[in-house]
């Protein structure tokens, strides 16, 4: 049973949640403070094994590490082959959501009932080219849909809009399942997510290259609220 955590990243949506890939390790506390003044809420942690991306980037170290600096829900993107393995090592660590690609298991399904014995929340994460059918034996049973606008591996890519189909249509389905959406997104995207019925924004580039995190992540936020504005939505 997830616990508290879970549902203070649900009491947060709708959110930004800074994407720990671009931020700067060498004086992660100063960054995660900084990240906490700017009015962040959950943190989105990218783990990447250099396998099922080609990319290489942190494990439980850094998981444990903030873990011991920070009392935000970790959210956790496992952008690795074999998250079965290495689920327990990080919800120990101090992950409090765990989101697997489901490009990377053979019985998706089965995967979330093992993470889900973990006592944490899980998410099930697919690529922009991958089918929204291949999520459907777990849409009743995941905590949250992460649609990825970009391929999966590095920060700095163009926005993909075949994600806003996907949102809207899980949208459609599952009235109120988390959503996030992950890459490219700035303030010239993150409305029309909004709109799509996303909850949740990850965020990279469009905070990590700005000097004030507080500036960035409040036009980010005013855009997601005019959007609600616009719809009547609050
Ligand atoms: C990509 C990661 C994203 C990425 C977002 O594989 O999952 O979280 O860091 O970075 P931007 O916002 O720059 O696309
Ligand atoms: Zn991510």
């Amino acid at each position: 049973m997830a616990g508290a955590k879970l549902d203070a990243i649900k009491q947060a949506a709708p959110a930004v949640l800074p994407s720990l890939l671009q931020c700067d390790f060498g004086d992660l506390r100063t960054e995660i403070a900084r990240l906490s003044e700017a009015g962040t809420q959950v943190l989105h942690l990218d783990v990447m094994d250099g396998h099922f991306v080609p990319n290489l980037t942190y494990g439980m170290p850094i998981v444990e590490g903030l873990r011991r600096h920070t009392d935000m829900p970790l959210d956790v993107h496992l952008m690795i082959s074999d998250p079965l393995t290495y689920a327990k090592p990080m919800v120990d660590a101090g992950a409090d959501l765990l989101t697997f690609h489901v490009e990377a298991v053979r019985d998706p399904l089965e995967t979330v009932g093992q993470l889900k014995q973990l006592g944490v929340g899980v998410g099930i994460a697919l690529n922009p080219e991958t089918p929204i059918g291949t999520l459907s034996p777990c849409l009743g049973v995941v905590d949250m849909v992460l649609v990825m606008s970009v391929e999966a591996g590095f920060g700095g890519q163009a926005f993909n809009p075949l994600a806003l189909d996907k949102l809207k249509a899980i949208r459609n389905e599952y009235p109120d399942l988390l959503l996030e959406i992950d890459g490219g997104i700035d303030t010239t995207t993150i409305a029309a997510a909004r709109q799509a019925g996303c909850d949740l924004f990850v965020v990279g580039s469009a905070i990590f290259q700005q000097d004030d995190y507080t500036v960035a992540i409040g036009e980010l936020q005013a855009v997601i609220d005019a959007a609600d504005e616009s719809k009547g939505k609050r």
